[in-house]
């Protein structure tokens, strides 16, 4: 495409501002602008900003036409609370055997900048403050070797291999990458760690014009988490996946300390249900808490932001089988998927046209177009635009979707905010909730630790979830240390 077919392009899309400083660039800025200029749809952009930017009103009139919103039905849902002993052992007999066949592999969505976080490293670098000082990365990292581990001993199996995919987006995957290769990428086979990259988009103001970071780049930023499903198609990663004979894939967040990945039970429970796509969820805190909610809307599974559902609906209950109320609508989204590869296959029919875009109001840097200076802004001036990664849930029927309720304590505790500032969700809850679950299994097993302390940090290499902790019967922890055996 030549300079002038570009500049064309942006025209016509009403994007020709990009064009502002062109003329006072270097021939060589010239050349980088204008590849960049080219990778960029300028039509597209434009149509996604009409759409975010649509008013209010016609927002209102569709939400008082009113989608359905009810919790998920008894046939699409089960609980680690209320499941028999005998069919939580059949499920992770099942997905053990899956990943005894080396069928199974996880995904990790690790685009994100971490702007609440406030770190200048990638989220899973960071070191949350455990006795040993592991970082995020290295504590899922030990718990994929754990769980290769304990299934070659219990199945007797040969070698068993769970790839490790790891989705990274321009402003994380060089630092992410340098930090595997300067730990040795933790013990694991270089060869089945993948790195891939999501897509950026335009930043746009609030008037849906793209903006520029200099005079001559455009302002871009990862596409959002959701932007897994176009990069598992255009960086191979499905061509990969097929190549290796997996079948079933589970999806996490990085910031989840306590995150299960590839667990048996949750693998066996959809595999069992064969569904295209199966969640997590934990139960809501409380009917105010802020948190996504997995629903049926119009009977088809959603997730639904905490404000979608009326007070009434937040706070109705429905008796639970200890004879307690629970919340009706607790299932709280905490991004841990499950996806058949089958259906992930079906994604070049429909990734494009199906998403929708959100709009994160952000600071963003960027180039004032009538004085040409550097503007750093103290509150958001422009539009990140996101896709999220759970809006494909609403395609499937229910009967290829399944939820499994599991407990929070045990598997969902995120790293979101800076210590010290909201409270909660941060270095320090992470921290404590890692190691209370350590204690949790120690005493379990036997050992004894005194009240006084908090917690234990207990390996995921000694313990994925809390098995093989025998030995410790009779021995006392009495530091917080990270113990060896
Ligand atoms: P969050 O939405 O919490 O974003 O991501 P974040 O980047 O971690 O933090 P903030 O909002 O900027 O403070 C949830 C998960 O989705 C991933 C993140 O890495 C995290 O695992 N994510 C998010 C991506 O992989 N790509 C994105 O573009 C955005």
């Amino acid at each position: 495409m030549s300079y002038n077919e570009i500049k064309a392009a942006y025209t016509a899309a009403g994007q020709d501002h990009v064009f502002t400083f062109y003329d006072q660039l270097s021939s060589e800025e010239q050349s980088t602008f204008l590849a960049q200029l080219k990778s960029i749809d300028p039509h597209r952009i434009t149509n996604i900003a009409k759409t975010v930017l649509a008013p209010e009103i016609s927002n209102e009139s569709i939400i008082s036409v009113g989608p359905e919103i009810t919790p998920l039905p008894d046939s699409a849902t089960a609980s680690l609370f209320t499941a028999s002993a005998d069919q939580i052992v059949d499920w992770k007999k099942k997905g053990t055997a899956l990943i005894a066949e080396n069928a199974v592999a996880v995904v990790l969505l690790a685009g994100g900048q971490g702007t609440r976080l406030g770190s200048t490293a990638p989220k899973g670098c960071f070191d949350i403050g455990l006795p040993s000082h592991k970082s995020l990365f290295a504590l899922q990292a030990e718990r994929i070797l754990s769980l290769q581990k304990v299934v070659a001993h219990s199945t007797g199996s040969g070698k068993v291999t769970i790839p490790w995919y790891i989705m990274t987006s321009g402003p994380t995957r060089a630092p992410t990458q340098a930090f595997f290769q300067q730990h040795s990428y933790f013990g694991l086979e270089e060869e089945n760690i993948i790195f891939f990259e999501q897509g950026v988009l335009p930043c746009i103001d609030n008037a849906g014009k793209i903006m520029l970071e200099t005079k001559s780049k455009v302002a871009v930023a990862p596409d959002g988490n959701g932007g897994i499903y176009r990069a598992l198609t255009e960086a191979g990663v499905l061509k990969d996946l097929k190549k290796r004979g997996i079948r079933h894939l589970h999806a996490y967040c990085v910031d989840n300390c306590l995150v299960r990945m590839a667990d048996p039970v949750f693998l066996g429970f959809a595999a069992s249900r064969n569904v295209s796509v199966a969640t997590k969820s934990v139960p809501k805190r409380n009917p105010t808490e802020n948190v996504g909610l997995i629903v049926s809307k119009d009977n088809h599974p959603a997730v639904i932001e905490y404000s979608e559902i009326s007070d009434e609906m937040a706070h109705r209950t429905v008796a639970s089988v200890e004879g307690t109320s629970a919340l009706a609508f607790r299932t709280a989204n905490i991004v841990n998927h499950y996806y058949s590869l089958a259906y992930l296959e079906t994604i070049p029919t429909w990734r494009e046209n199906y998403l929708p875009y959100h709009v994160a109001k952000k600071k963003i840097p960027c180039i004032d177009l009538s004085s040409g200076e550097t503007l750093t802004p103290s509150t958001p001036n422009g539009i990140k635009l996101e896709q999220f990664i759970f809006d494909c849930f609403p395609q499937l029927n229910m009967s290829e979707f399944a939820n499994l309720e599991v407990s929070r304590d045990d598997e969902f505790s995120p790293l979101k905010n800076k210590a010290g500032t909201v409270g909660e969700d941060d270095a320090d809850s992470s921290r404590a909730d890692l190691m209370k679950q350590g204690k949790r299994w120690l005493l379990a097993s036997g050992a004894h630790v005194p009240e006084s302390i908090l917690g234990v940090e207990v390996p995921p290499l000694l313990s994925y979830a809390g098995e093989n902790l025998e030995w410790t019967k009779g021995l006392t922890f009495d530091t917080e240390k990270e113990i060896s055996k």
